[in-house]
């Protein structure tokens, strides 16, 4: 009976797990998703305790509580702490134990069925081989990927791609010899071809992130959560758990297609990205340029502008995240907007360092929806707009990724706000950006750089006006 409620109760948790995937498509409905996928979640894991509570007895859940306690308390501990800039490698490191899992629940599948004595197997002992080679195949990738990506997005390691000499070749070799070893494998069971292509799926893993360089990165955070979702589904294979299978297959699916979208909105070929930089030539990082001079300005004169500005429009990026601007930003456009002004905030789909950065303290600031604008629907109105107030972005708004080919983001599609009359680019200093590359956008005729912390610049013209 409990075995039962807790299979019935397994689908009403896929079924709100889809819901929150639905919800999260869209502002207005993001928090109601979060809801839908919190009960999911709960109704879960009360429903995995009280199979596994059904199965084992009670000696297992003591097992299990003791293990959420501790995961748990860590979980709490770090995400306590983490700043909002730090989340994209602090999910790298989750998407690692991920990977870890599955390749850890693979081997224990292996040595289970192995320790049975089995002599020959028969074919639902060869499916699941199969299963057990792809799980801890997907998963040693996503483990070794999701490490690299942790050490570039926490600076840790150097952001710039690796470029082995025939690194394409050595990736296509690693997937054929893995797939000669599957065929091994999978009738024998033998330890050495699951040895063999362990050793290579970690390395595969390591190589294909390493390869990608520092302005790719967002795709391929996207993509290793899709990888751990796919690892997480073959983990329920092999545990015979549908909702792993569920959740798993929901999170590689979505993951996939948040990446499509990711490399259509920069440009980039889906199928390079996966393939580890595949048919990129390694284009050159930063090679210093004379731009001429750049301007300054002050506070006072950004707030004299602003008050004849009719039309204004603001691209925020990582830096506004950092300096914690976005109360003073919004603050601002609500000032503006009482004046009269036609305030407009340009988002860019990879500002900052995760998807919906921006969107997402936007939205803890209060600012209204209608006035967030996509790239795609503002730039054609940058022409016509009196001032751009670019604050902490950099990458996102260099012309150099339409005029510059050898540019390591050459491409990748950026908010064109040097179109504008007057372009305000608010940051510290003259220094580049994620991708390390210069930003001519400085030094135009028509842009004024004004130095500094952006709250408290933002605070400063706020004071002035
Ligand atoms: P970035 O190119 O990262 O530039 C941010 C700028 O903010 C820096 O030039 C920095 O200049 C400035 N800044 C930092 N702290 C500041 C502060 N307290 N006050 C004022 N300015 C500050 O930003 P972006 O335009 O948002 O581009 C995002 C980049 O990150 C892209 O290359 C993207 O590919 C990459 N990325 C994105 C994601 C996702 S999913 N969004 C994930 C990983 C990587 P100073 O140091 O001179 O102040």
């Amino acid at each position: 009976m409990t075995a039962a409620l807790s299979y019935a109760a397994q689908i009403v948790a896929g079924l709100l797990f889809i819901l929150a995937l639905a919800g999260l498509s869209k502002h207005e409905s993001a928090r109601r998703g979060n809801a839908f996928g919190i009960v999911g979640m709960a109704l879960a894991l009360l429903a995995t305790i009280a199979l596994v509570v059904t199965l084992n007895g009670l000696d297992a859940l003591l097992l299990l509580l003791v293990a959420m306690i501790v995961g748990g308390a860590i979980g709490v501990h770090r995400a306590q702490r983490v700043e909002m800039t730090g989340m994209p490698e602090l999910i790298a490191l989750l998407h690692s134990f991920v990977g870890l899992a599955a390749v850890l629940v693979g081997l224990n599948s292996w040595i289970e069925v192995t320790s049975s004595g089995a002599g020959h197997l028969d074919v639902l002992e060869r499916i699941h081989n199969g299963e057990v080679f792809l799980g801890i195949f997907i998963g040693a990738v996503t483990l070794t990927g999701s490490i690299v990506a942790f050490l570039k997005l926490s600076g840790r390691t150097r952001s710039a791609p690796l470029m082995l000499p025939h690194r394409n070749v050595v990736n296509l070799a690693a997937l054929v010899v893995s797939l000669g070893l599957m065929v091994w494998f999978v009738p024998t069971g033998s330890g050495i071809p699951l040895v063999l292509m362990t050793v290579i799926a970690l390395a595969l893993g390591w190589h294909l992130v390493a390869s990608i360089g520092g302005g790719d990165m967002p795709v391929v955070v996207s993509m290793l959560n899709s990888y751990s979702g796919w690892a997480a589904a073959a983990a329920g294979f092999m545990l015979s758990n549908d909702l792993l299978i569920i959740t798993g297959a929901l999170v590689g699916s979505s993951g996939a297609y948040l990446s499509y979208i990711m490399c259509k909105a920069m440009n980039r070929s889906f199928l390079s990205v996966i393939a580890g930089g595949f048919g990129s030539d390694g284009a050159v990082t930063g090679e210093a340029r004379d731009y001429g001079e750049h301007r300054e300005t002050s506070a006072e004169e950004v707030a004299a502008l602003l008050t004849e500005a009719r039309s204004v429009v603001i691209t925020p990026g990582y830096g506004m995240a950092v300096a914690q601007a976005q109360h003073g930003v919004a603050d601002l456009a609500a000032r503006l907007r009482e004046r009269g002004v036609q305030v407009r905030f340009g988002i860019h789909p990879v500002a900052g360092r995760l998807p919906g950065h921006m969107n997402v303290l936007l939205a803890e600031a209060k600012v209204p929806y209608d006035i967030v604008l996509e790239m795609d629907e503002i730039n054609d109105d940058l022409a016509s707009t009196d001032v751009v107030l670019v604050i902490g972005a950099n990458d996102t708004v260099n012309p150099a990724a339409l005029d510059d080919p050898s540019s390591p983001i050459a491409g990748m599609p950026v908010l064109e706000v040097w179109h504008a009359h007057d372009v305000i680019v608010f940051k510290r200093s003259m220094s580049t950006g994620y991708a390390g590359v210069q930003n001519p956008l400085f030094f135009k005729d028509n842009t004024r750089m004004l130095f500094g912390d952006a709250r408290e610049r933002v605070d400063d013209i706020r004071g002035a006006l």
